[in-house]
């Protein structure tokens, strides 16, 4: 089998992020969200792995390389247009040929892997396997709809939705899906549908079978959806020490510290992890926050938040809570006069002041 994981699209929900960078890079406890789904794959005995990439290409290819540090071969290819998820399939079939294989969202997040998936899969008794997971907001999603356990439909983004259960974006199909995504049209939004090459099969009466995820499933495309998969890996870290801790600081919990880092006159309170070369100073970081690499937070306290690599705060009167920070951001207090907030935020953005 092999693996074809969708790593371009605009991330639009993710402004200001995705003007910079691939949301498939946003780091989920100090590790891009796309670097899971690898790892799941090879987890499933998956080593040959395309990976379709857009504008930010160069991004995804130096952050991943060759897929050997994974255990993966990885091949990237070129989507000159996003015209949908069925188009990254079909511009895939010379990679793909005549194999099954797992179709796999890079934004998706599914924090028990796809190993038992791939099992029922790999014994060949079905042409497809979706993975369905119950959600709150199913206007969101592609939609399906059972019958007897038998999957009968499934519509993309529906206004009115027949059911709650959301396809996932983790798919297996066998070479019939080409003949779909031949056959389909683009839709309202100008993309070949996914949805639309599953409905596709179902109405040529190949079989499609239905999964419900085991365990927790996350599409990262907003912010909250990113702090949310951030709080359940770090649920599941194990504690590590690579970093200095002076006496007059406390670590309680688990709490990873990551090579090199500093932690000096502060309180940190895990699950948290602090990235290498990091230095935290006279501050507290509390539950469920993932500090990157060469960042420095002093006479601040932060929870519940992601800060992505070299960034500084420092002298922060309130709490930062539930936040996503960028790449090389600085929050300070100004001694300038006049007194007030002095403020250079990219198009986009997003400050809630207290
Ligand atoms: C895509 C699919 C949708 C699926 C979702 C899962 O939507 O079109 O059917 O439910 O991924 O993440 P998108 O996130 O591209 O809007």
């Amino acid at each position: 089998m092999k693996g074809l994981i969708l790593s371009g699209g605009k991330g639009t929900r993710l402004r200001p992020f995705t003007f910079t960078g691939a949301k498939q890079l946003v780091p989920i406890a100090n590790k891009p969200v796309l670097f899971y789904a690898i790892e799941n794959l090879v987890e499933a005995g998956i080593q040959d792995i395309g990976i379709v990439v857009g504008d930010t290409g160069d991004q995804i290819s130096a952050a991943v390389g060759d897929g050997s540090r994974f255990g993966a071969r990885v091949t990237y290819l070129p989507q000159d247009a996003p015209l949908g998820i069925a188009h990254a399939v079909k511009i895939a079939r010379p990679f793909l040929g005549t194999d099954r294989f797992v179709l796999f969202l890079g934004d998706n997040f599914i924090r028990e892997g796809i190993a038992p998936l791939v099992a029922t899969f790999r014994r060949g008794e079905c042409d497809a396997l979706i993975v369905l997971a119950p959600v709150p907001n199913p206007q969101d999603f592609g939609i399906a709809e059972l019958q007897d356990g038998r999957l009968v439909r499934v519509v993309e983004k529906p206004q009115d939705p027949p059911t709650n259960l959301a396809v996932t974006g983790i798919y297996m199909f066998d070479e019939h899906v080409f003949e779909a995504v031949e056959s389909i049209r683009p839709s309202a939004r100008g993309e070949l549908e996914i949805t639309d090459t599953i409905q596709y099969l179902i109405d040529q009466g190949r079989s499609v079978l239905p999964q419900r995820v085991q365990g927790s499933w996350i599409d990262t495309g907003k912010m909250e959806d990113i702090l949310e998969a951030n709080r359940l890996v770090l649920e599941m870290l194990p504690a590590r020490s690579e970093g200095y801790v002076d006496d007059d600081s406390r670590l309680i919990g688990t709490v990873v510290l990551e090579e090199g880092c500093r932690i000096e006159n502060s309180v940190v309170r895990g699950p948290a992890i602090i990235g290498r070369d990091t230095r935290i100073v006279n501050s507290y970081v509390g539950p469920f926050s993932s500090i990157d690499h060469h960042c420095v937070i002093e006479n601040c306290e932060i929870e519940h938040s992601i800060v992505l690599e070299c960034s500084t705060l420092r002298d922060v009167s309130y709490r930062i809570e539930e936040s996503l920070i960028g790449r090389y951001v600085e929050i300070s207090r100004s001694p300038l006069k006049p007194k007030g907030y002095k403020l250079m935020i990219g198009d986009h953005s997003k400050v809630g002041m207290v």
